[in-house]
């Protein structure tokens, strides 16, 4: 037992795709570990489906070192992906199968007998509640019910590793509410999750670890709240559409800030009585006294907002 839980599920070292002259991964580093939520966060093109490609097969590394359940993507994959279950990042459902034919056709990709098979799709319908469309065809369901059926596909073969990329993109905030309850399920089970998202508050909520990409490199890594602690701040000051009588009281303060034009941050201990003073000062300004969060982790690092 022990050699599985000290082996890390999943190595990458000083990984790199290079496409023509572009390095869309750029010398990754990271491992996850056994029962663990992973995440990859980071902007569009920031090289974050390029590296989870490299992982289950579809694409080759072009440098670097990347091991799944301590085997080698480039000369070992058959025997990964029997132990990966894995959601694509655009919808590649069979439009021309019901849901329930969905994922009959991918038990048999996977040589599970039809005895089981059956049970199995039963159990993961009713999982991600869609024990009730099982004859529906694709076309009738709505964006989540087509994520959750991915998700359940993703399952049928009871992968030890989940890859998502981008699982929630483009869902309403209460389709995305459920496949976030679905995923904490997973995890609550010990399932080791991988996943992709430009969301912060998606990695926030399910993520043990991640690390923050831009540019196929890794800006930081740790926790959401360490991150969040380091580099933003637990409190900050947030002032949206200042003017420049307010912006320019606050360069004369001296406070630690970020601007982006539309809105202004002062992080750091200052926050709180800025935000006072400029109460008293502006009592028309809009400003709000909040917690820090991952976005503005990206902020500070990059300068830019994280969903531009
Ligand atoms: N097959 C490809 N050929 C050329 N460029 C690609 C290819 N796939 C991705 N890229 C480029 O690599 C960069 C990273 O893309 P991607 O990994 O899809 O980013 P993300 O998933 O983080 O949005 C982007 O600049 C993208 O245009
Ligand atoms: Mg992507």
């Amino acid at each position: 037992m022990s050699s599985t839980t000290t082996t890390p599920v999943i190595q990458a070292t000083d990984l790199e795709k290079t496409f023509r002259d572009l390095r869309a991964v750029d010398g990754l580093s990271f491992t996850v570990q056994s029962g663990e939520c992973f995440g990859l966060l980071g902007p569009n093109g920031a090289g974050k489906t390029t590296t989870i490609r490299m992982l289950y097969g579809f694409s080759r590394p072009s440098g670097g070192k990347l091991t799944v359940f301590d085997r080698d993507v480039t000369t070992e994959l058959r025997a990964i992906k029997q132990r990966l279950g894995i959601c694509q990042q655009e919808d590649n459902l069979d439009p021309d199968l019901t849901v329930r034919q969905n994922l009959q056709v991918y038990a048999r990709y996977f040589n599970i007998p039809s005895s089981e098979a059956a049970p199995r799709i039963d159990r993961l319908l009713s999982f991600v509640r869609l024990d009730n469309r099982q004859e529906a065809r694709i076309i009738e369901l709505s964006g989540g019910m087509k994520r959750r059926l991915i998700l359940a596909r993703a399952l049928l073969n009871n992968p030890e590793l989940l890859i998502l990329d981008e699982p929630t993109t483009g869902l309403d905030p209460q389709s995305r509410q459920q496949i976030w309850q679905r995923l904490a399920e997973l995890k609550a089970e010990g399932m080791t999750i991988l996943l992709t998202t430009h969301y912060m508050e998606e990695a926030a909520q399910l993520c043990d670890r991640l690390i923050i990409v831009d540019n196929g490199q890794i800006l930081v890594e740790g926790s959401p709240q360490a991150l969040i602690n380091e580099h933003a701040g637990r409190e900050l000051l947030e002032v949206r559409q200042p003017d420049q009588d307010v912006r320019r009281w606050l360069q004369n303060r001296g406070v630690s800030l970020e601007d982006l034009g539309y809105r202004l941050l002062v992080t750091g201990e200052a926050a709180h009585h800025t935000y006072h003073d400029l109460r008293q000062t502006y009592p028309e300004v809009a400003a709000d006294l909040r917690m820090g969060n991952l976005e503005d982790v990206f902020l500070r690092l990059t300068g830019k907002d994280l969903r531009e």
